[in-house]
């Protein structure tokens, strides 16, 4: 049996992602540029989301096996295209920026992340690589610690002559919050450090947790208390810490292990154990199973021990770290991009248990995507009870032949969604019937149909055709519309919209901004009525009525159309300045159809695809959407896109065209700069290119520009026209 279910998307969310980053993607090395481009854009946004969703709002939405797949991919994408490597890449971003409502620290030395290891193999090769690197001969000794990776969040703790002055989170690694107050109510930090050795500065850092049994007793209290129940103990620490009322987290029972530090006026010993060993004089807990060890086979024992152990700690692990010993050696083999040449993490895989499959329940998603989720019977996996799984899509119940009634394993690996893995068959119930996936959706009951995808192959998502007319749908479409990235309308979350919804007061975007005046006349007035305060409705309608006006980038983006994220909705904004711009080309596009120079005219802006393209002309042919926004421009106004300080120059209102490998700037940078000097930057040359600037071993766009007599420019020559060389 499928149940209906109406719930938050988040496993959709998530299991999309999944697909993403495993199996059914292209190989790396089928890719072509514009894939790897489009694919590129769109790793760094979903990682980017989940960056936030993990760091900044401690609600992670994937496992983290399925965030290293995401970023694994993006680095083998990248690693191909080296010249396609975005400014805002995940692989030169660490976590998340601060909240504002902390204020923000700037760590002078950033608090990087480290590369992984899953395999013996490559804690062998990172061995070798620090050899190589260091030019150490078979002879000379190389000592690495090995710790446990501590699965808390990290800190940074400044003390000044011995003081405890300022404690920072990690935030985006740059820049982190100030979470002082907090920090200095945790027992196990000192406030003040003795010894002779203490330094004049020093940043300690290391990693701030809760122990099992404290984590079970605050989610005990909370749920007595009506309060929010974490998912795990790292969630827990970090929603403990980032109070911003600091007594709340002096009655959560952190605690904390030393094993890093950031600036430090002058350090207490040579090596990293020794260091840590100053730490624990001067008053840090340090990890007691931290260790020296020689060679890989010594590291590869280390780490069988630790998963051994790792149940009965009494806190949570995810793998275990190595670090070169000598800090000189540290010093040389310094740093690649996010992380420690020094370092790595060991992670251990995925903590699995056993349960009876009760239910498959199907979600439907804002593009309509049926998600398929295990209703479990609840199971202790590595300290949490999970009772819910995703079960990605229909070709993977199929390949695995997941029935009702089956014994599944499931595992997750310290995360919020566990995944089934498979099937126990010799437990299956003689009854247990193959799972018929539904071909209707089960909310709206309107045909739910796999699309055939670019390559003809069909897509692995079913997706429900009601469009608007699917309740799930657009509810899920109001959330995105309202979200913090879209038109970010405070105290109209998700909850909300659910039940307005459902009462008819809001069906589309338009009727957001129309709800006051029908409050108003209502005999039932939101205010007043159970769970809405006066002030918090007086407040709700303030911030819709802030959000009559919307900047053209995050409008677009609200409108919620398939890859159409917030980097595209952006370059779309950049390149048409006005809503009216960009409706009138999509119009256009629509009508000329596939093929037409209207259309290449989209195809040509830098960063949008022909799957942008395709997804833009498909939103604007629907006639719902059409109509919708009709209503909704009646409500609201669209702010032209607010170009950065241009500058008036020789190339102001001209295009051009990047291509082959620049020297002086990154593509990204110059983009930007050609962009800040009024130019239209372009991805392929047509006759309406004014410039195509040709780096090294630029290929097909410089014959193209010959072709058409478009003037090439060297990277040097086009500095000099526009005053910057
Ligand atoms: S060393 C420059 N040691 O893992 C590297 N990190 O992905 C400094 N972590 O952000 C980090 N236990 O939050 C180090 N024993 C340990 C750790 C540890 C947990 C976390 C830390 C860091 C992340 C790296």
């Amino acid at each position: 049996m499928t149940k209906k279910s109406t719930s938050k998307s988040r496993v959709s969310k998530g299991a999309s992602t999944v697909e993403a980053g495993s199996g059914s993607a292209t190989p790396v090395d089928e890719l072509d540029e514009t894939a790897a481009r489009d694919e590129l854009e769109r790793l760094a946004a979903q990682i980017a989301q989940h960056d936030a969703l993990y760091y900044r709002e401690d609600a992670p939405e994937i496992s983290d096996a399925e965030y290293d797949a995401l970023r694994a991919r993006n680095d083998a994408i990248e690693a191909r295209f080296p010249e396609l490597v975005r400014d805002d890449s995940p692989s030169r971003r660490v976590g998340a920026a601060p909240v504002a409502a902390f204020g923000k620290v700037r760590h002078t030395v950033p608090m990087l992340s480290l590369g992984n290891a899953f395999d013996d193999e490559a804690v062998t090769a990172f061995g070798e690589r620090v050899r190589r690197f260091l030019k150490l001969s078979e002879a000379d000794l190389l000592e690495i610690t090995a710790e446990p990776k501590i699965d808390g969040l990290s800190i940074s703790i400044r003390y000044e002559a011995g003081q405890l002055v300022q404690a920072a989170t990690r935030g985006d690694g740059t820049e982190g919050e100030n979470v002082t107050a907090n920090v200095k109510t945790i027992k196990e930090i000192p406030g003040r450090l003795h010894g002779k050795d203490v330094p004049e500065v020093i940043d300690v850092r290391g990693e701030i947790y809760l122990s099992h049994t404290d984590f079970a007793h605050l989610n005990a209290r909370q749920a007595e208390s009506g309060g929010k129940i974490f998912a795990n103990p790292r969630n827990a620490a970090a929603g403990s810490l980032r109070q911003l009322d600091a007594s709340i987290t002096a009655r959560r029972p952190l605690r904390f292990f030393a094993y890093a530090w950031g600036e430090a006026s002058q350090l207490p010993d040579e090596t990293q154990s020794g260091v840590v060993a100053a730490f624990k004089r001067w008053g840090f807990p340090v990890n007691p199973l931290m260790n020296t060890c020689k060679g890989a086979d010594q590291l590869v024992a280390y780490y069988r021990d630790m998963q051994e152990k790792r149940s009965k700690l009494g806190y949570d692990i995810d793998g275990v770290v190595y670090k070169v010993n000598r800090l000189d050696y540290q010093e040389r083999l310094g740093f690649v991009s996010r992380s420690p040449r020094w370092a790595i993490a060991h992670k251990f895989p995925a903590e699995q248990a056993t349960t009876v499959l009760r239910d498959i329940e199907i979600q439907v998603g804002r593009t309509g995507a049926l998600t398929p989720v295990a209703k479990l019977e609840p199971v202790t996996v590595g300290g949490v009870v999970v009772s819910n799984a995703t079960l990605h899509n229909e070709d993977e119940i199929a390949r695995k032949d997941i029935r009702i009634g089956d014994t599944v394993v499931i595992q997750r690996a310290g995360d919020v969604i566990p995944q089934v893995v498979g099937v126990v068959e010799d437990k299956r119930p003689k009854n247990a019937a193959p799972f018929k996936f539904p071909h209707v959706c089960p909310v709206c009951q309107s045909h739910a149909v796999r699309e055939s995808d670019e390559k003809g192959g069909e897509d692995v998502v079913r997706r429900c055709t009601g469009g608007l007319i699917c309740p799930a749908q657009a509810k899920e479409r109001l959330k995105h519309f309202v979200s913090r990235n879209a038109l970010d309308i405070e105290g109209l979350g998700e909850e909300k919209i659910e039940l307005f919804y459902d009462e008819g007061l809001i069906r589309r975007p338009a009727d957001i901004f129309t709800l006051q005046a029908r409050d108003e006349k209502s005999a039932n007035p939101l205010a007043g009525r159970k769970g809405f305060g006066q002030r918090s409705v007086e407040k709700m309608f303030v911030a819709i009525e802030a959000r009559r006006r919307v900047p053209l980038e995050r409008f677009v983006y609200a409108l919620g159309i398939r890859h159409i994220g917030e980097t595209t909705a952006k370059d779309l904004a950049r390149a048409y300045g006005t809503w009216e711009a960009l409706r009138s080309s999509v119009e256009a596009a629509v009508k000329d159809g596939k093929g037409s120079e209207t259309y290449a005219e989209i195809d040509n802006i830098e960063g949008i695809g022909e799957t942008v393209v395709d997804a833009l002309v498909d939103f604007f042919s629907e006639e719902h959407n059409a109509q919708a926004l009709g209503k909704l421009l009646e409500q609201i106004e669209v702010a032209p896109f607010e170009r950065v300080s241009t500058t008036r120059s020789p190339v102001t209102g001209k295009t051009v065209v990047f291509t082959g490998t620049l020297v002086r700037l990154t593509r990204n940078e110059a983009k930007a700069q050609a962009e800040r000097f009024g130019a239209k930057v372009a991805g392929s040359v047509s006759k309406k290119t004014d410039y195509v600037v040709a780096g090294a071993d630029a290929g097909s766009k410089l014959d193209k520009a010959r072709d058409l007599g478009v003037a090439v420019l060297t990277e040097d020559a086009w500095l000099e026209l526009i005053g910057q060389g």
